[in-house]
């Protein structure tokens, strides 16, 4: 009996093992560019090929393991492969990495939620010719194409460079691309290599959820006057770059985005011709030889293409900023003037602030009923967040419900209450959002307060055995708040892999963003609401990334021969750091750190005529990472370049890279640090920059030369910087500024943050 359970259990585990070996899954293989095999085979699907031949059994087509045979992003493949066969191509000379495949995710705050551009930020950009000329690769969940963001009517006629393609698929054929929507291609292996069983979305580049059409139209949408969200919010929508074409690569489904989809988007992009690529999305920070992100955007940096991403929504939690290599730009999200209050008025006389968009007899401002107030907590977590089918109908018929934020998406908890019969909801925000107030569209009257608030409602509610209350909505409020402020999920840094660079580099608007939305959707994105719409709104650092990457479409334009690093430093050096009021800009109730804000927040205007750029060599990245401890084999896998940092640094001690923002980290006992900089003259041939330094607290800051005399456009002129630490031992952080202010313009600055940090072992 006993040694027959034994037999059991040993081949038990021997078929478990069996199994995990043979197991297959995505890896992404990383091969040198010159490899000692390549010149053997007529191209590089055959060479790719011959890896997966090597190490599969002999009766397999090595062809049904491969998902993609990459060519620019980098040089390489994504295939189906076991653990031992890795194991075997790991001894392969050729072979520099072998990443397993990553799931990425869109960065709003809920997927279930919608995008928009902000019509009060439109003025003053016609001198760039509104981007014309340009290419904006957004890579998110597809296209809408019939939507009226996307018409061409005013549009140029598609740029020669194109060599994308519109590509067939279910819902979607090349009549959908037109001179505005100039490209479209999807990529489902990496997807479908997890995920056989398909859930029901377009199998093409039409976008099955929102997000993609709201971020395409936020970069480069036309001018669509009239747009609103069941009023809320009317005027005129518009992308950054309503001149520029768009380009669309769809690799976002409903589980998510996977880096070997992303990267095969990238390789295609780059040879297509895009001049800038948008990516909204990303997962938490890993270092940047195993984040495929950061290698494929190293090649298309090197081939002159601007790479603008979501800095993520795990703020405020430091070093949650992800996307953080130094050639790419990393953006996080800020708040605008405009506000949609939806205030609940409890029967006791109190009134608590809270926001929301619903429509409501089509009148501004206009009143629900009086309602008996519930909140279903203590024991059933499920019914306090409001989870489908957890709601006693018994308990909720008629009445405003309270449901916690966290756990499911907002709209679908406005779907949960109205399915149990309730009449109303009031969400509650928590420890986790505070006073974050992402608006969303529900299906019922409804209303977001903050942590605060929640804390009062829950007491009177606790207080009383009927409580009631009602909500009045207010309609849309512009300028009465502070603006811009930090959005509080907006990830902060410093940065977790690389801190002596500072980390996001801007915010910019992503907070109640309108833009364009699938017409076969309801606003709030899900299934069961049969509203159509035109536009939506959505919240996170996903819709400031196509902020930015429009912008750096209308800078490409005003400024053909720029390279990504000069656009990037135009937008950081003339971002803002005082808000409306001409106060610091804020964030919660403090004034922002540089952690949350970076340079600051966007200036579209300004970026256009920045005086002077910070510019950067591809391969002064090279020596930058060997200045910061990176292995040569690990700089190899991420720029594909074959080098010594023994001989760089050895020629190079005091090398800094020439980044617009200024980190200095003194390790345990360093009272010194000196860093050098270059600024290319971009603004009147003859001018003069003065240096104003508002030095961080116990830290004394040199600048030789103070005075910069440029005599030509183009000219270069270096500067030196030393910070003296006059502080003993602490851990904290301090911050500066280091401002080039024009001689005859005091108004033309170019600002660097500065940031410095201990650490003590
Ligand atoms: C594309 O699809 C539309 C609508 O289904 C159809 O009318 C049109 O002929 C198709 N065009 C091409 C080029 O296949
Ligand atoms: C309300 O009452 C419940 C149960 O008595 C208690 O657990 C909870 O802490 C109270 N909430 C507030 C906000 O007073
Ligand atoms: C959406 O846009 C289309 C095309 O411009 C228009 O015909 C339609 O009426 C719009 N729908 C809504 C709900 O505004
Ligand atoms: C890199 O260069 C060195 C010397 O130039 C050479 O010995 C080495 O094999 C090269 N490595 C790779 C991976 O190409
Ligand atoms: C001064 O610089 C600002 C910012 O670049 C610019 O908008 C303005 O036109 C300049 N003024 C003059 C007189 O050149």
């Amino acid at each position: 009996m006993e040694s027959k359970f034994q037999l059991f259990f040993f081949t038990l585990s021997l078929l478990i093992l069996t199994i995990h070996a043979q197991t297959l899954a995505t890896y992404i293989v990383q091969l040198h560019p010159h490899g000692t095999t390549k010149s053997l085979f007529t191209n590089k699907l055959e060479w790719h090929l011959s890896f997966i031949q090597q190490t599969i059994s002999s009766d397999e087509d090595p062809s049904s393991r491969l998902l993609y045979s990459y060519r620019s992003a980098m040089d390489g493949f994504a295939a189906q492969l076991t653990e031992a066969e890795i194991e075997y191509l790991q001894t392969s000379p050729d072979v520099i990495s072998i990443r397993p495949d990553r799931n990425l995710q869109i960065q709003t705050t809920y997927s279930y939620k919608f995008l928009g551009l902000s019509p009060d930020r439109e003025n003053g950009w016609y001198q760039s010719g509104f981007g014309r000329g340009t290419i904006i690769g957004v890579l998110d969940t597809g296209v809408w194409p019939e939507s009226p963001s996307f018409i061409d009517h005013d549009m140029p006629p598609v740029p020669k460079k194109w060599k994308g393609i519109c590509q067939s698929g279910q819902a979607f054929n090349s009549s959908n691309c037109n001179k505005k929507l100039i490209g479209a291609r999807y990529f489902t292996k990496g997807h479908f290599a997890v995920s056989p069983t398909r859930i029901p979305e377009y199998i093409s580049p039409r976008d099955s959820s929102g997000h993609g059409t709201h971020t395409s139209s936020t970069a480069g949408g036309v001018p669509v006057p009239m747009a609103s969200v069941f009023g809320y919010a009317k005027g005129v929508a518009r992308g950054m770059a309503p001149g520029a074409h768009i380009a669309v690569y769809k690799v976002c489904w409903f589980n998510g985005c996977y880096n070997s989809d992303i990267m095969a988007a990238m390789d295609a992009a780059i040879r297509d011709g895009v001049d800038v690529l948008s990516l909204s999305l990303g997962g938490f920070p890993v270092p940047l030889y195993d984040d495929s992100i950061a290698v494929g955007s190293f090649r298309a940096m090197e081939k002159g293409i601007s790479v603008i991403c979501a800095a993520g929504n795990n703020g405020p939690m430091a070093m949650s900023v992800a996307n953080d290599a130094p050639w790419i730009a990393t953006i996080g999200a800020s708040t605008l003037d405009r506000k949609f209050p939806a205030i609940v008025r409890m029967a006791n006389g109190q009134v608590l602030y809270g926001e929301s968009m619903y429509p409501l007899n089509n009148k501004e401002p206009s009143k629900n009923k009086v309602l008996e107030l519930v909140y279903l907590s203590g024991g059933d977590s499920e019914s306090q967040f409001c989870l489908r089918g957890s709601l006693p109908k018994d308990k909720v018929q008629g009445k405003m419900v309270l449901c916690d934020r966290g756990v499911n998406g907002r709209s679908e908890k406005g779907l949960a209450v109205k399915e149990a019969g309730g009449a109303a909801m009031i969400l509650t925000n928590t420890e986790l959002n505070l006073e974050e107030d992402s608006v969303d569209v529900h299906l019922l009257p409804a209303t977001l307060i903050g942590f605060d608030e929640s804390i009062t409602l829950k007491a009177y509610i606790n207080s009383t055995k009927r409580p009631l209350a009602r909500i009045e909505f207010g309609g849309t409020v512009i300028g009465k708040s502070r603006a811009p402020t930090v959005a509080i999920f907006s990830a902060r840094g410093p940065s977790f892999t690389n801190p002596s660079i500072l980390k996001p580099d801007v915010i910019a608007p992503g907070v109640n963003i309108i833009a364009a939305w699938p017409q076969n959707l309801g606003p709030t994105g899900l299934p069961e609401d049969k509203r159509r719409v035109n536009f939506s709104v959505m919240s996170g650092t996903s819709m400031s990334c196509p902020h930015v990457s429009g912008i750096a479409a209308l800078i490409r334009s005003a400024h053909q021969n720029w390279s990504p690093a000069a656009i990037k430093s135009a937008i950081m050096t003339t971002a803002d750091i005082i808000d409306h009021t001409g106060k610091p800009i804020l964030d919660e109730d403090k004034p922002a750190t540089s952690f949350a804000m970076g340079a600051g927040n966007v200036n579209p205007h300004r970026a256009l005529n920045p005086g002077l750029i910070y510019d950067i060599k591809p391969y002064d990245y090279v020596n930058h990472l060997c200045s910061i401890g990176y292995t040569n084999s690990e700089i190899f896998s991420i720029t594909h370049r074959n080098i010594s940092c023994h001989a760089i640094m050895q020629k190079n001690r005091a090398f800094s890279l020439n980044y617009p923002s200024i980190s200095v980290i003194f390790e345990d006992g360093m009272r010194r640090k000196m860093f050098s900089r270059k600024v290319t003259n971009v603004g009147n041939p003859n001018s003069i920059y003065s240096v104003e330094v508002v030095a961080p607290q116990g830290v004394k800051v040199i600048v030789k030369p103070k005075k910069l005399v440029f005599k030509q456009e183009s000219q270069s002129l270096g500067y030196k910087v030393w910070f003296i630490s006059r502080k003993r031992v602490t851990t904290n952080y301090a911050e500066g500024y280091l401002t080039w202010i024009h001689s005859e313009n005091d108004s033309l600055r170019v600002r660097s943050p500065i940031v410095v940090s201990w650490k003590t072992k």
